[in-house]
């Protein structure tokens, strides 16, 4: 049975040399060393041998076991190395192919305009302040000079919680009370901010309104700070985003917070001037509401308003993108319709 033992032992190894395929080499490896492989059943077969000549036997078969084991290893490299060295050679993995491009998805026409808004605005020295969405009564409305009751609430239709007291802020102004009473250190700190957020108004949703829409606000807070300020800073502001001619005028207009209020219109970018259809053919374009703080709103802020003054502005990143895009229906804005969302 030894004999028998050595014959396979060098029938296994004479065979391994020659296999240069995976299919094989499994082949080899079961006929040999499976469960029921050649060599395993030798060594199972031990017992029958007389008892002194078992313990010689299996050592010597358990040796034969390892080294067949040993050169399967290497065998089973070999080609492996064999079949990739192969498929290179054959072009099957072609490194030159191009990649997959892969889709990559596009910002929304409101960041893209409130970025830009950002960037112009730090050109000019303002800072980006953020403030809550969710609000108090007090601060949206009263702190602003707009008490309860106050007719002026009616130009801010709103959404109020379940929580009295509690509603989500329509317009960006009550973040003037917090960027003062957070920046100010209690009335001596000059402040220059903007305070970009969503805003929400409870208002019949059509093509020129929506429930929901961002401001970018403006707050610049200091000792000597004049009307000819805020209408300098305005254009200087205009010029960077419509170009350094493009024409800016100011109406007078009302805000419970500023005093004096005013609206701001520049030249109409598509026409020049001339009239069209996106200005209505007035050659002019409303792009803030904006004013001087008023005392009242300055106290609640923590300054003194006989040493300090302040402007304010807020514009509409919703409009100004319309206005940019000619997109005619704000409804597309929030409806993440990609057809829509995809031109931009
Ligand atoms: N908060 C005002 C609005 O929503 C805009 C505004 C901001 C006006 C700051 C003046 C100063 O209509």
């Amino acid at each position: 049975m030894l004999e028998q033992l050595e014959q396979l032992y060098q029938q296994a190894l004479a065979e391994i040399e020659q296999i240069t395929d995976a299919e094989s080499l499994r082949a080899w490896e079961i006929g040999y060393l499976g469960k029921k492989g050649s060599i395993t059943q030798m060594l199972r077969s031990t017992g029958q041998l007389p008892p002194e000549q078992r313990a010689s036997f299996g050592k010597r078969a358990n040796q034969i076991k390892l080294d067949l084991t040993a050169a399967y290893e290497a065998r089973e490299k070999l080609v492996r190395e064999q079949a990739l060295a192969r498929d290179l050679e054959e072009g099957q993995v072609d490194v030159t192919l191009p990649g997959r491009a892969r889709p990559t998805g596009g910002l929304h026409p409101s960041t893209q305009i409130l970025r830009q808004l950002y960037a112009i605005w730090a050109e000019m020295g303002f800072q980006v302040y953020r403030s809550r969405d969710v609000e108090d009564d007090d601060t949206n409305f009263t702190l602003l000079n707009i008490p309860p009751h106050h007719p002026a609430r009616d130009m801010w239709d709103t959404f109020y919680t379940t929580t009295p007291g509690v509603i989500l802020r329509t317009h960006t102004s009550p973040g003037q009370i917090h960027a003062m009473r957070d920046l100010g250190g209690n009335g001596t700190q000059p402040i220059r901010v903007i305070l970009p957020g969503m805003c929400y108004r409870y208002e019949q949703v059509t093509a020129r309104s929506e429930m929901q829409f961002h401001q970018l606000e403006g707050l610049a807070i200091g000792r000597s700070i004049r009307m000819s300020d805020l209408k300098g800073t305005i254009t200087a502001f205009a010029h960077r985003m419509y170009g350094a001619h493009a024409a800016v005028r100011f109406r007078a207009s009302y805000f419970p917070f500023t005093e004096p209020s005013m609206e701001v219109d520049v030249e109409c970018f598509l026409c020049g001037g001339k009239g069209c259809r996106v200005c209505k053919y007035a050659g002019w374009l409303e792009i803030a509401g904006a004013g001087m703080v008023h005392p009242e709103v300055l106290r609640n802020g923590g300054y003194d308003p006989t040493v300090w003054s302040g402007f304010a502005f807020g514009m509409g990143p919703e409009r100004m993108a319309m206005l940019k895009y000619r997109i005619s229906d704000i409804r597309y804005f929030w409806q993440n319709d990609l057809r829509f969302l995809e031109q931009f």
